[in-house]
């Protein structure tokens, strides 16, 4: 069962804490069209999916979507009618009566905002259309009614993409409830990571920092919702609902700004934190304790060697603590359009899936593998070499294989090398024929030797 299923359950325990407060009922009608027949229509093989929003995550997806996905866009709301958009004119809405009325199997939510999206997202979910959402804002504040009308409808609501774009966080963690979660900490706040990362560089200020996350388009104009730690704060709602914790309001999350009442930190800080051997980052942490739920968002300093203190510019780093499967840790870039239509293309085939059924899915035609790389590098462990250093490096080229790096001992030597195959192993067989020991070792990607 995939993930989005699992959160399903979750969605039903929500939807039955939703319509036990009266405040949360639905107060939308169904469209038109009940559920059965939004099923029957979905029985065919290619998915109808109508957009809420054509903008940049929008605008993305529909260029991603190529017809041998079987996913088709039947529609896209949007305010403005007139602006170019790259699906023809006559799919393009202005109301979502009209986007209903195209009969959707799914809805991909990508307007932004809360009141509306949810509205809309209700009213679809109660029809029995599932809805694939990056809106962590709408989701943080309606999961509870989104949960309930899910529910009624027999729909599913996808929300993977809505935290950390690419990296399958909110699967993950949903998968992981099962091995009973103790905490999970993570940076999953691209720009403020970006922003502390940069302040280790000479000549940074906090404040050049943010006006480059804004022009490298990392920030909004208004940065606030990330500095302030909103943007966080959301994103730990929605880690604690999909690690079985139960809803929480945004409001219930401690939150520290980045920017202090003496502004944001300086190279100064970042200078005499890495002194003590340690590193500040913007870390979200939820952690069930003996006394409940604790949720906070803050700037924090961390060891030098803690898994957090490697995010690397906008990259967010999650790692989940629990009792059975130990520490799991997921990295990556967090934001950015291509890693967003990346999880929204794996919640629609998801959602494909579940109503075609596995086995229509899964390829059967055989696999083209490629058993080796044309070229391979390899750092090769040679003993017993009583010839010139020279010598050996004659062989290595003579068999055409190029040198990376080298490092000679005593009738030793460790070579890093790039060669085909046929050509590594006639470096080795002459290196063994001259009476060497050789032991050869696939270099990792990025290996620095020499
Ligand atoms: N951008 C990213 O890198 C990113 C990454 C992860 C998640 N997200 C999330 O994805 C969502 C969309 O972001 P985006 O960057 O694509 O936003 P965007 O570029 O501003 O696009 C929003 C789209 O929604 C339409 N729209 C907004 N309100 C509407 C309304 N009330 N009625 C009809 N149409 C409406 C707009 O129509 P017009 O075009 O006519 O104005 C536009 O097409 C947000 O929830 C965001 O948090 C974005």
């Amino acid at each position: 069962m995939s993930a989005p299923v699992i959160l399903s359950e979750l969605a039903r325990e929500l939807a039955s804490e939703a319509t036990s407060d009266p405040t949360s009922q639905p107060t939308l009608e169904l469209i038109p069209h009940h559920a059965a027949d939004v099923r029957r229509h979905a029985r065919t093989d290619t998915l109808r999916v109508a957009l809420l929003g054509c903008g940049n995550i929008g605008g993305a997806l529909v260029g991603a979507v190529d017809p041998s996905l079987g996913i088709e866009i039947v529609s896209a709301l949007v305010r403005d009618p007139a602006r170019v958009r790259p699906l023809p004119a006559s799919r393009v809405r202005t109301r979502i009566a009209d986007v209903l009325a195209d009969r959707p199997d799914v809805i991909v939510e990508c307007l932004g905002g809360i009141d509306d999206p949810a509205a809309m997202c209700e009213r679809a979910l109660a029809a029995g259309i599932d809805v694939v959402t990056a809106n962590k804002s709408m989701l943080a504040n309606a999961l509870p009614a989104l949960a309930a009308a899910a529910a009624r409808g027999g729909a599913v609501l996808h929300v993977d993409a809505s935290v950390c774009a690419g990296v399958p966080v909110l699967d993950a963690v949903a998968r992981l409830r099962w091995a009973r979660i103790r905490s999970i900490s993570g940076i999953v706040n691209g720009t403020c990571n970006f922003i502390l990362d940069s302040l280790a560089q000479v000549g940074a200020t906090f404040d050049g920092a943010v006006q480059e996350a804004v022009r490298r388009g990392y920030a909004e104009p208004d940065p606030s919702a990330d500095l302030s730690g909103r943007d966080s704060v959301e994103k730990a709602c929605l880690l604690a609902a999909a690690a079985g914790f139960g809803a929480v309001r945004p409001g219930q999350v401690a939150v520290q700004s980045l920017v202090g009442p003496d502004g944001g930190p300086s190279l100064a800080d970042i200078i005499a934190l890495r002194g003590l051997g340690v590193a500040v980052r913007c870390v979200v942490r939820v952690e069930w304790t003996a006394d409940g739920l604790l949720l906070r968002v803050a700037p924090t300093v961390l060891d030098a060697g803690d898994p957090l203190a490697m995010a690397r510019g906008t990259e967010n780093l999650v790692t989940v603590d629990t009792e059975l499967a130990g520490t799991v840790t997921l990295r990556g870039p967090g934001a950015g359009a291509n890693p967003t239509v990346a999880a929204l293309l794996a919640d629609l085939m998801a959602c494909r899936e579940r109503r075609a059924g596995w086995a229509t899915l899964v390829p059967l035609a055989p696999a083209h593998v490629v058993s080796a790389a044309r070229e391979e590098r390899v750092v090769a462990c040679v003993s017993e070499w009583r010839k010139s250093p020279a010598e050996l490096l004659e062989i290595a080229r003579g068999v055409g294989v190029e040198l990376r790096g080298c490092e000679f001992r005593r009738e030793s030597a460790v070579v890093d090398v790039v060669g085909s195959r046929v050509a590594l192993d006639a470096a080795m067989t002459r290196l063994r024929a001259a009476g060497a020991g050789v032991r050869a070792f696939a270099a990792g990607e990025g290996l620095g030797l020499g």
